[in-house]
């Protein structure tokens, strides 16, 4: 077993029956909406959301109940991962470009289980460039303001292509190096129009469970 797989493994532990659960997005989320698609065929009953239209995907196949937004209420549960941790438990997401998704289901969440490898889990975060949601419309300028704040920014590209996340909207990685203070960079970000969302995840997650190579399953 890889140590995505056992963090993910053992957050489906925290799924009780009758839990309503978001579902996260990528290759460590993955374990979790497979762990939970066997237990949900052993009888677990559950309902859920995804995060992103590859996570819905996943859980259809493997026969979890899935339920609109306007039908779930608020979360119990969110199980998703992230591309950069700290002890404070700030995250960066978005490196698969669902944050936004992550993010409003996270938030209305009564709890979120950080996945990760070790990895993941750095002293300070920024080594991961930080991905911001933005709009298309006069995206230049959006870079601009973004770049203001003192990062190199670059837009995603998939193939030729620029990068479109589910909702339509464009990825900027943004080099920041190391992170000072993950709350004033996340005020200032959002007050740029244009920015849809950012990959900080502040004061959002309540635990993470880290797999080690070594075989530990690390909980904080
Ligand atoms: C997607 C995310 C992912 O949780 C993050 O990129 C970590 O991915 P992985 O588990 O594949 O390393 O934020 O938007």
């Amino acid at each position: 077993m890889n140590t995505k797989q056992m963090a993910a493994e053992q957050a489906v532990q925290y799924v009780q029956d009758g839990m309503k659960v978001g579902l996260g997005t990528g290759s460590t989320a993955y374990w979790a909406i497979a762990k939970l698609g066997e237990r949900v065929a052993e009888g677990l009953r559950i309902t859920a959301v995804a995060t992103s239209v590859a996570s819905e995907e996943q859980a259809r196949g493997l026969g979890i109940p899935l339920l609109g937004f306007g039908e779930i209420g608020r979360l119990d549960l969110t199980i998703d991962g992230a591309d950069e941790l700290n002890d404070r438990l700030e995250l960066i997401k978005g490196g698969g470009g669902a944050l936004l998704r992550e993010k409003i289901v996270a938030m209305n969440s009564d709890r979120m289980i950080v996945v990760a490898d070790e990895s993941k889990a750095v002293p300070k975060l920024g080594r991961f460039p930080l991905p911001v949601e933005i709009v298309p419309f006069a995206w230049e300028w959006t870079l601009d303001a973004i770049r203001a704040l003192g990062c190199t920014p670059e837009l995603r590209k998939s193939g030729d292509q620029l990068y479109r996340t589910d909702n339509g909207n464009y990825i900027a990685d943004c080099r920041f190096g190391e992170i000072a203070s993950a709350q004033q960079l996340a005020d200032a970000l959002q007050r740029i129009p244009g920015v849809v969302e950012h990959g900080l995840f502040i004061g959002i997650a309540s635990l993470a469970i880290i797999g080690h190579s070594d075989g530990r399953i690390e909980v904080k």
